[in-house]
């Protein structure tokens, strides 16, 4: 599931917590990933 803290726990270190995904890039910064994912509960659910 797409939590809020499951978004948050991928996005910081996206390798680190799905090891072997396609997906490369981070956003360290916590403000910018607070961000996104308030943008993404925009969006739908
Ligand atoms: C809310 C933000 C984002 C989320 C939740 C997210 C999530 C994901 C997920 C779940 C995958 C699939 C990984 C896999 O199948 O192994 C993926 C792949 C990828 N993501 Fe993201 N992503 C986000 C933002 C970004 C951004 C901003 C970039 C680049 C600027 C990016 C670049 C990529 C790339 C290059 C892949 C691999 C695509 C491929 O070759 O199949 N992602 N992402």
């Amino acid at each position: 599931m797409w939590t809020r803290a499951a978004l948050d726990q991928y996005l910081t270190a996206p390798q680190q917590m799905v090891p072997g995904t396609r997906m490369m890039i981070a956003i360290p910064d916590a403000q910018q990933r607070a961000d996104a994912i308030a943008y993404l509960a925009t969006t739908g659910q």
